[in-house]
């Protein structure tokens, strides 16, 4: 699939139903050019965690991040989120496709701890442990979700 950004205007949105808070440790998985996570950090002093497969995106994303003052912290590492442990993390920013949604689905489930919130871009995810909290946006949509059970 070629790289697609979130749209520029769905980050603010996604910013605010996130709620982030100085207490929270959020992760974008699959971070493009890091664009959610440089907004975020410019805002509140989080910590923002970012995990990127392509190599030119991951680096754009580290410049991207070099270039933004601050409140929080940002990471990205270059590497597959599959290998990442999502239970330390209170807050999660997506956009896959519903095939990739599918594939990542058992990890969120397992792994996220009961409370933790979800974005996810344009494409829903069907779980009965992500309880859908917000649905916003017409021809491109945000969902908010809560882990519960
Ligand atoms: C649709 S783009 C979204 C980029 C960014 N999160 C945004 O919203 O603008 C999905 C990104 O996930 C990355 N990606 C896909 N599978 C991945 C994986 N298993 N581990 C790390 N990154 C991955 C892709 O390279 C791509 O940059």
């Amino acid at each position: 699939m070629p790289y697609v950004p979130t749209r520029r205007y769905q980050i603010p949105r996604a910013f605010e139903l996130l709620r982030i808070n100085e207490k929270d440790k959020i992760i974008d998985l699959g971070c493009g050019n890091g664009q959610f996570l440089t907004y975020g950090a410019k805002r509140v002093g989080a910590d923002f965690v970012g995990i990127e497969l392509n190599v030119v995106l991951y680096t754009i994303a580290r410049i991207n991040k070099l270039l933004t003052r601050r409140k929080g912290t940002i990471t990205i590492k270059h590497g597959n989120f599959f290998s990442e442990d999502l239970s330390k993390y209170s807050k999660i920013f997506m956009f896959h496709m519903p095939t990739q949604i599918k594939n990542i689905l058992p990890k969120l489930e397992k792994e996220l701890q009961k409370g933790a919130k979800v974005v996810s871009i344009v494409f829903p995810i069907e779980s009965p442990k992500l309880r859908l909290l917000k649905e916003e946006g017409d021809k491109y949509k945000l969902f908010l979700y809560e882990r519960v059970n």
